[in-house]
């Protein structure tokens, strides 16, 4: 395997504006404060809803931003662009070589840090991100069953992630957030097993639609659990009392009564969010996302590599984030798949 290169990174970074910057605002009036970067398009699963078993072409690693290129565009998107919240995806994020180090670099820049993670490896980095500067974490798991577990992601690494989850806790990564995405016929039986284990273990459960992003492109809105679908399965146990969501948060919550245990459903399909998104994309080789679904980018490894200055960058950026559109249009009889897949994008 090629090394990567050595980043030669800056002793200090460059100081923070005295003024607050200019929005990052699209056509439509949305505000952008939160940034996705996608540390990786490799993973070390194989979820069956995301997915091939043999795995996918990865980048090459020249590809693949430096962590001082990277560092540079988190640097504009917090100093220039009102970026408040950063969150690290993959593939799969722990795989990214040096990622205390990167960890720390991202949180002097002073912005909300988290980082969404299938769990694998956790255990043992747990503290020394947190020490590095990571404020939360959200771990995928889908079911509580080894064997199970094992055909989802076609690993039998269940125990890793219980670990981790564990982990993530004891160090403080709080509020540990659990993601699961139901699948009909595979893990739709769960729900409620999925709710207590995170109510007994101390996180916070969060269902996931799936959604038209696998590689294999085999998506099928049948075999999608709906937000109401699992509302009800969850209300065969629980009264559950209405929360609403947080200020532009992708899930909806609800209390389950007599707990002070909140439930999320993050119903990106039958109850899209889209108007209040401020979310905005970075994968890891350097392109630009407005939208997860986006069918464009904008190349910024491109104008990093050819000696641009952060006026350049700047305005490119908020050309990108200009042109979004209004809505991720699923189930439009016209929708076109993004050509890259979740894994490739970053959740
Ligand atoms: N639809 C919905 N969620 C998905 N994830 C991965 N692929 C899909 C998909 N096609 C989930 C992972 C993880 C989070 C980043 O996104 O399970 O929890
Ligand atoms: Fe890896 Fe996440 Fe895809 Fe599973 S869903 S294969 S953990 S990138």
């Amino acid at each position: 395997m090629a090394l990567r290169t050595t980043d030669t990174l800056p002793d200090a970074p460059a100081a923070a504006p005295t003024e607050a910057p200019a929005p990052l605002v699209d056509r439509h009036g949305r505000v952008h404060t939160d940034l996705r970067i996608s540390l990786t398009d490799r993973c070390n699963l194989r979820c069956t809803y995301c997915m091939p078993a043999e795995g996918l072409d990865w980048l090459p690693r020249d590809q693949a931003l430096t962590d001082a290129e990277l560092l540079r565009l988190a640097r504009i998107a917090v100093h220039r662009l009102g970026i408040r919240t950063l969150r690290l995806t993959g593939g799969e994020p722990l795989l990214r070589r040096g990622l205390p180090d990167l960890v720390a670099r991202l949180a002097a820049l002073g912005p909300e840090l988290s980082l969404t993670t299938n769990g694998i490896g956790l255990a043992r980095r747990a503290t020394e991100l947190k020490q590095a500067g990571l404020h939360r974490v959200n771990v995928s798991l889908d079911t509580l069953r080894p064997e199970r577990y094992a055909a989802l992601t076609r690993r039998d690494r269940l125990a890793d992630v219980l670990a981790g989850l564990a982990a993530a806790k004891d160090a403080g990564l709080a509020p540990v957030k659990v993601n699961a995405v139901p699948v009909r016929g595979v893990n739709e039986d769960e729900l409620v097993d999925l709710v207590e284990f995170a109510v007994d273990g101390g996180y916070r459960m969060r269902f996931i639609e799936s959604m038209p992003l696998d590689a294999q492109g085999a998506w099928d809105r049948a075999a999608m659990v709906t937000a109401d679908e699992i509302l009800a399965a969850l209300a065969t146990r629980w009264t559950l009392l209405p929360v609403g969501r947080h200020d532009n948060a992708p899930a909806e919550e609800w209390r389950l009564s007599g707990t002070d245990h909140v439930v999320g459903v993050i119903a990106s399909v039958t109850r899209p969010f889209c108007g209040g998104c401020d979310r905005v994309r970075l994968t890891a080789d350097g392109q630009l996302r407005n939208c997860l679904f986006a069918t464009e980018e904008s190349d910024l490894r491109a104008l990093l590599r050819t000696g641009a200055d952060d006026d350049r960058i700047e305005r490119a950026w908020r050309a990108c984030v200009s042109r979004k559109g209004p809505g991720h249009r699923i189930g439009d009889t016209d929708f076109v798949r993004p050509d890259r897949p979740m894994s490739a994008i970053g959740g």
